[in-house]
């Protein structure tokens, strides 16, 4: 059997927004298995109102389902981690789970939501993604469908498994699949320079240039985060800045700002090559 696109389904030349709903966003980040309902009804909410002018990808992170997990077994480093198979299957069940809230919040608001087990799409080597079936994705799409996928745990050619973020998945499918532009939704307004939560004053910067900004390391997300933080979100965009694929980051807390963001109006952080 053959993995090729089906010709049938729709024909459709709507332009393609990849949207990653960050952990930070949609869970409390240094907490068990806590969901932001209310956030998460919201970003739904917005994301309808722009479904029919465009096609989109939803992936979400792990935030305080997949992280801890993946944390308590070091599960981001593949075999020499000697975790149990059912740590593997733990942390699965915890995105699983996750991965559904999301789905119902989506169905909620009448969005055609179908989730997509990413371990089973996907390989990675050294912790990156490697390959992802982006054609299983486009037929998704051409019947109208909204996919939903997550960072997660992937079999590694190098690792034997490993964690691929959200944010690299997010890019990788953007680049297979000629996106216009990738969404971000984080908990903060966008890049600042500095932690705002630790820095009170720090500043927001409105247009981040990947290619010369020097990055700081310190950037990271807080406890349990397994995939790097903020500085990893920026690694893993220049791909995709640099193909021309418009990249911001938005506040998914504050309500409006994933609709001017899909209106493409000036919000949060830009990220250009
Ligand atoms: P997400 O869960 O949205 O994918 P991360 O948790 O990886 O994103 O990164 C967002 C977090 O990074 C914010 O909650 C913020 O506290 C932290 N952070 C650290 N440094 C910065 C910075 N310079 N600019 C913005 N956020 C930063
Ligand atoms: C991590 O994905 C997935 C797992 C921990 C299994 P992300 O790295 O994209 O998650 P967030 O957005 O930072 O929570």
């Amino acid at each position: 059997m053959r993995w090729n696109q089906r010709k049938e389904g729709l024909s459709d030349n709507r332009p393609l927004t990849i949207i990653k709903l960050g952990g930070s966003a949609i869970t409390v980040k240094g907490s068990y298995f806590a969901l932001r309902k209310d956030a998460l009804s919201g970003i739904s909410e917005e994301i309808k109102d722009f479904f029919n002018e465009r096609r989109m990808i939803i992936v979400h992170g792990g935030g305080s389902f997949g992280h801890p997990v993946a944390a308590l077994y070091s599960l981001q480093k593949g075999r020499s981690s000697n975790a149990p198979s059912m740590a593997l299957s733990d942390v699965e069940d915890a995105m699983a789970r996750l991965n559904r809230s999301i789905v119902e919040a989506l169905r909620a608001v009448g969005l055609p939501a179908f989730p997509v087990q990413t371990a089973a799409v996907s390989r990675a080597e050294e912790g990156q993604l490697q390959a992802i079936n982006s054609a299983f994705f486009s037929e998704l799409l051409s019947w109208g469908l909204l996919p939903v996928c997550y960072g997660s745990l992937v079999f590694d050619n190098a690792m034997g498994y490993s964690i691929v973020s959200g944010d690299n998945i997010s890019v990788a499918l953007a680049l297979q699949l000629k996106a216009s532009s990738i969404i971000f939704i984080s908990d903060v307004d966008g890049i600042y320079d500095r932690d705002p939560k630790a820095y009170p004053e720090a500043k927001l910067i409105r247009v981040y240039h990947a290619l010369s900004s020097s990055l700081n390391d310190d950037w990271v997300a807080g406890v349990h985060d397994v995939t790097g933080g903020i500085a990893n979100k920026i690694r893993s965009v220049v791909p995709a800045v640099s193909a021309g694929i418009e990249v911001r980051i938005v506040n998914g807390l504050k309500r409006g700002q994933v609709s001017s963001a899909l209106k493409g109006e000036d919000v949060g952080t830009k990220v250009v090559a």
